[in-house]
This record gives structure tokens, C-alpha cells and sequence, in this order.
């Protein structure tokens, strides 16, 4: 089946069970500060998973962009994607196991006509208070699933929340138990004997490739607390999330997601280009995919904005593209560096139909990528020269040349063995570990007490973004508009179109309206409204996002003479006059045409 095909059925089946499609966020979450990435269907949810009305009602479908940058050096087998779309669907509150479960097996039967025989559950086993999920196993042997092809998991296989196992998980984050489905390509293929876990039991989650995961209902129906235990939401949800690449090979009973009509015609263009062909080599085919999984995520990623640098979304970005300019080596596509730029145009085709921007910024996303091609290859002679001066390299100056000049271990590894000098991968390794543990730390840090942790603190300062940017418009000019946003429990960050430095006056004047505003007390609500009204009476969008018809605002101040109004899921304080004192810290450059307020709330 096509996956124009899977994705429109799974949207028709579930708006037919009163569902509303609601549309694919930005790949880059505007308002959660916690993840570079979105990175499944449920994130920018989470505020109506705790409890908070969703304008559009109980049953939500879409089908939501995807990345996870954790996958990247997985990428290169039969499965493992770094972008990826996910078909979700929620219920908020409403439906649980006993139409879930039914549901999909329905979905995978009947309208993919996946065989009964093919397919494996899996239900969780139970951990401390929190029992084994006997209701999901009641629930798959009355849909005829045989105990054979039922497998019961602990917590690091059947239960989810963004964080994972529930020892992982901060306070206030949503999770529960899972029950998955996984479809069987058949011990034919012998995968499980070729694979390293031979000596151990083949079962659904072994990891082998016989068995690959195509939908996960997620009973997110817990919350962690700040004294470590789990309590029960007050609403029980359902969360669904299925790869529709993965489904889509599923119909073609083909263990390679890299053959469905997602990838085809760029493989092919990669053929043609490098008159190798896809499947008759191994290490070429894993350099085929890595480039295809690499610039397809690259160009969403700039469709929805993101630029390559060395900060943030944009330094993953720059190394995905790297990366796939890398193994375009292997295919001996050394020289064209501006070929990555001719694979936006069969994306484009796949992609236009669901996600329109793809197309529309066809032409500027291939100058871009053409251009760090270019920026790669005068790094690269650079880099080469470097390693020329050098008397020997060790792993430590291979994992400078990767920092530095974006060299992956591989293309260091080729040059030293050409000079015939040994080089210790293990010495690389610890340097690379050494580094994620720093950034992990660095990140922690970074978007501690973000929104997502709904901390009083950073609900303050949230309300506070609202007047600052509402202040910017009225003090310093009307045309300003919010480019991006980043709050923590400590401090408020807003990007924002303005042409030059703001003076010392300018910010003096904003901070006293927001002052002003705070000490005025005025109300905070919530309205729920038609899109094209709100658009009407001017209340402000996040750049680059788009809206389903029935959308949240935030009004601060009366709805008829407001001091504010936003799109926004929220939180939000009740009145202003909780916010103590307003002050701005820095005010600087974040690129061409961009400024950037770092602000604070003091005790007044
Ligand atoms: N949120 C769940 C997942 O990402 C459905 O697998």
C-alpha cells in the first residue's frame, strides 16, 4: 500500500469513530523548552493529557511530524528512522482499553488487511502497585490473539512517557503502561540467527529484525509526583502512536522501510547519480539510507524553519547533513557536493501533498543545502590539511576533527590507515561519551523547570512572555513578532523580528508597561474560539505554526479592550498581579534581523 493510502485510512477510520483531525505541530515545539524536538504525536498535547480542555473535544487523530535525534547512529538498518511520521490518536478522557485495543487491531486487519497470523502483542507485566494489564490480555484473546502470541514486558519495553521508565520520570510528567503490536516477517528470513542476540530466545521485542513494532496505545493514566511515586490522573487517556513507515512496509510485507514509496524515488535518483545500485551491496545500501533518512530529515526540519549552525536544532541539522555527505563517499559521490541538493525535489513529490511548505520552500531549502555542502567541503580540505601537520593522531584528536571540522570517526579512520597509522576507536568512544554526558548535563540544566514541568515559576514567566511581547508591539514597534521562545524556572528568553539593537529608553519603557500591567492586576482567561475570529480581533500566532479551526486564546486583560491576546495552550497565571517585579537582563543579537530578551521576575 502507498502511504498517501495508510495515512488517509487511518485519519477516515477514526474521524468516523469521532475523532477530530487535528494538524501536524512544527517539528521544532515553540512553547515547550524541554525537547529540541517534537519528537512523537503526544507532546505538544501534553497540557489536555493532564486535564485541561481541548477546544476540539475528547477524540483527536493526525498525523504528526517526527524526529528523534537518539536514533541517529541506528540509522543505516532495515528500520531505524531519524524523522519519521506518527499516526496518533487520543482520547482524553473519554474511550479506554476496551475500544482502543479493538480498534486498532480492527485498523490493521481490515482496512491494512494485515494478516491475524502476523501479528504479535505485547502487554505490561506489572511493576510495584501498579499492576500486570490482565484487562489488555482479556481484551487481545477475545480478538483472537492466541496466549502464544501474547508476550507480557516490564518497564523498559511496555511502559511509556517521553522520559521512559518511571524511575526516569520528572515531576508532573504524564505515563502508563503500553500494549504494542508488532508485525512477524517470518523466521524465513532467518534474521534472528545472523543477529547477536542468536543465543538467546527469539520473542517481539528481541531486536533481531524478524519483528518490527507498528502501533504503541499507551494508557497514559499516571503522573509523576515531587516525592517519587506514580498517582492516577484524574482522567484516564489513551494515547496511540503508530510509524506509518512502518506501516506501510507491514502491508508490503517487507522488512525494509527504505523500499516503500517514501524512499523509492529518492534511492533511485542516489542509483542514478552514483551508478551503484540499492540492495546488491551492503555497506552502499547502508550509505543509501543513511543519506535518504539524513536529507529527508534535514529538509523538514528546514521547511519548518530550523537553519544549520553550531547551536541547538541547528547543529543537529548541520550533522545530519555532514553526516549524509559523508557516506555519499562510500557511493563515490565525492566530488558533488551540490547532489544532496537535487533529493529535495522527489521529498517535495512524497511530501507536498501532506505538508505543503515542503514545496513551497523547495527552492530556498536546496540553496541551502547546497551551500553547506559547500561550507563542508572548504572544512573538509581544511581539516585535511590540519591532520597533513599532524606527527600522529590518537582517538582524542579524532574526536577534535569530529567537533572541529564535523569529520565522523569513519572518514578519520580512512585517512589514518592510508598514512598506515593505527587509531584507538575506543579512545574516540570515551572522548564522545565524555562529551554527551557534558551536554546532557548542559541540557538538563538548560531546560530545567521548562513549561512542561508546570512549576509556579515558569507559569509566572510564561505570562509574563505574554506582556513583554504584548509592551514590545505597543513601546517599540507594532510589526514585532515573536520568532521563538524558551522559558525555564528561572528566566524568560523571546526572539523577535527587529532590525536593530533596542536603546536603553526603549527597554525602560517596556519594562515599565509590563510593570504597570502587573501592578493594574488584570485577568488572565482562557477562550476557546474560532480560528479565523481570533485571527480577526489580532491575537498573536506562533511564527510558522499552523491552527485547527477551534483554537485556544489567552486574553490578558477584558476580551473587548485586552492588553494581550495569544494563541496559547497554556499555563497561565489567574491575575497578573502575582507576578512581582519585571526586569530585563540582556538584550542582544540572535542573528539577521532577530533580537533576543533574556527577562526575569523578581519578588516585588
Ligand atoms: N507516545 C507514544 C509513542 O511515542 C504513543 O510511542
Amino acid at each position: 500500500m502507498k502511504s498517501a493510502e495508510v495515512r488517509r485510512k487511518y485519519i477516515e477510520f477514526f474521524k468516523k469513530r469521532g475523532h477530530v483531525e487535528i494538524p501536524s505541530a512544527p517539528l521544532v515545539p515553540e512553547n515547550d523548552p524541554t525537547t529540541l524536538f517534537t519528537s512523537s504525536g503526544m507532546q505538544p498535547l501534553i497540557p489536555y493529557l493532564l486535564g485541561q480542555p481541548h477546544p476540539l473535544g475528547k477524540r483527536l487523530v493526525n498525523s504528526q511530524k517526527s524526529f528523534r535525534s537518539q536514533d541517529i547512529e541506528e540509522v543505516g538498518n532495515n528500520r531505524h528512522t531519524t524523522f519519521f511520521e506518527m499516526l496518533g490518536n487520543w482520547s482524553l478522557g473519554d474511550y479506554f482499553k476496551k475500544e482502543q485495543l479493538p480498534w486498532i487491531f480492527e485498523f490493521l486487519t481490515k482496512e491494512l488487511e494485515l494478516p491475524k497470523g502476523k501479528l504479535y502483542v505485547s502487554v505490561f507485566e506489572g511493576t510495584g502497585d501498579i499492576p500486570r494489564d490482565e484487562e489488555s490480555v482479556r481484551i487481545w484473546k477475545n480478538l483472537d490473539v492466541p496466549d502464544e502470541r501474547i508476550f507480557f514486558y516490564g518497564v523498559n519495553k511496555n511502559w511509556w512517557s517521553r522520559s521512559g521508565e518511571p524511575e526516569h520520570m520528572p515531576p508532573g510528567e504524564p505515563g502508563g503502561p503500553d500494549s504494542e503490536v508488532f508485525y512477524d516477517f517470518g523466521e524465513e528470513l532467518k534474521l534472528h540467527e545472523k543477529s547477536p542476540w542468536k543465543n538467546e530466545k527469539c520473542h517481539p521485542n528481541c531486536d533481531c529484525g524478524r519483528f518490527m513494532e507498528i502501533a504503541n496505545s499507551v494508557f497514559m493514566q499516571y503522573q509523576k509526583q515531587a516525592d517519587g511515586t506514580l498517582k492516577e490522573l484524574t482522567q484516564k487517556n489513551v494515547d496511540f502512536g503508530g510509524g506509518l513507515e512502518r506501516m506501510v512496509a507491514a502491508t508490503e510485507d517487507t522488512s525494509d522501510v527504505f523500499t516503500t514509496d517514501l524512499f523509492t524515488s529518492m534511492y533511485r535518483y542516489i542509483e542514478v547519480l552514483s551508478g551503484k545500485r540499492y540492495g546488491e551491496n551492503q555497506e552502499e545500501t547502508r550509505a543509501m539510507r543513511i543519506i535518504m533518512d539524513h536529507i529527508r530529515a534535514a529538509v523538514m526540519m528546514m521547511a519548518d524553519g530550523v537553519l544549520p549552525s553550531n547551536k541547538m536544532q541547528g547543529y543537529v541539522l548541520r550533522r545530519l547533513i555532514r553526516r549524509a555527505l559523508f557516506y555519499g563517499r562510500t557511493l563515490g559521490l565525492l566530488k558533488d557536493w551540490n547532489y544532496i541538493g537535487q533529493l529535495v525535489e522527489p521529498i517535495a513529490q512524497i511530501y507536498g501533498n501532506a505538508y505543503p511548505e515542503v514545496v513551497t520552500k523547495a527552492g530556498e531549502i536546496t540553496l541551502l543545502l547546497d551551500e553547506e555542502a559547500m561550507r563542508f567541503g572548504r572544512s573538509l580540505d581544511k581539516g585535511l590539511a590540519e591532520i597533513e601537520k599532524l606527527p600522529k593522531l590518537d582517538g582524542k584528536i579524532a574526536f577534535q576533527l569530529y567537533e572541529t571540522y564535523g569529520f565522523p570517526w569513519e572518514m578519520t579512520e580512512e585517512i589514518v590507515r592510508r598514512n598506515g597509522q593505527q587509531i584507538n576507536r575506543a579512545q574516540f568512544e570515551a572522548e564522545f561519551e565524555k562529551h554527551k554526558a557534558v551536554s546532557r548535563t548542559a541540557a538538563a540544566g538548560m531546560f530545567k523547570g521548562g513549561l512542561a514541568d508546570y512549576s509556579e515559576e515558569t507559569t509566572k514567566l510564561h505570562t509574563a512572555h505574554h506582556l513583554l511581547l504584548a509592551s514590545l508591539q505597543k513601546v517599540v514597534d507594532p510589526n514585532i513578532k515573536q520568532r521563538g521562545s524558551n522559558i525555564t524556572a528561572e528566566r524568560l528568553r523571546m526572539d523577535f523580528n527587529f532590525a536593530r539593537k533596542l536603546s536603553d529608553e526603549e527597554i525602560k519603557k517596556v519594562e515599565v508597561l509590563v510593570n504597570q500591567t502587573i501592578k493594574e492586576n488584570l485577568s488572565v482567561t482562557r477562550v476557546e474560539m474560532d480560528c479565523t475570529d481570533a485571527e480577526k480581533i489580532g491575537a498573536q500566532m506562533e511564527f510558522g505554526h499552523k491552527y485547527p479551526d477551534r483554537v485556544s486564546i489567552y486574553f490578558v486583560g477584558p476580551q473587548d479592550k485586552f492588553f494581550s491576546a495569544e494563541f496559547c495552550g497554556g499555563p497561565h497565571v489567574e491575575h497578573t498581579g502575582i507576578l512581582g517585579h519585571f526586569k530585563i537582563i540582556k538584550e542582544e543579537s540572535a542573528g539577521m534581523g532577530i533580537r533576543r530578551i533574556y527577562a526575569i521576575l523578581e519578588v516585588a
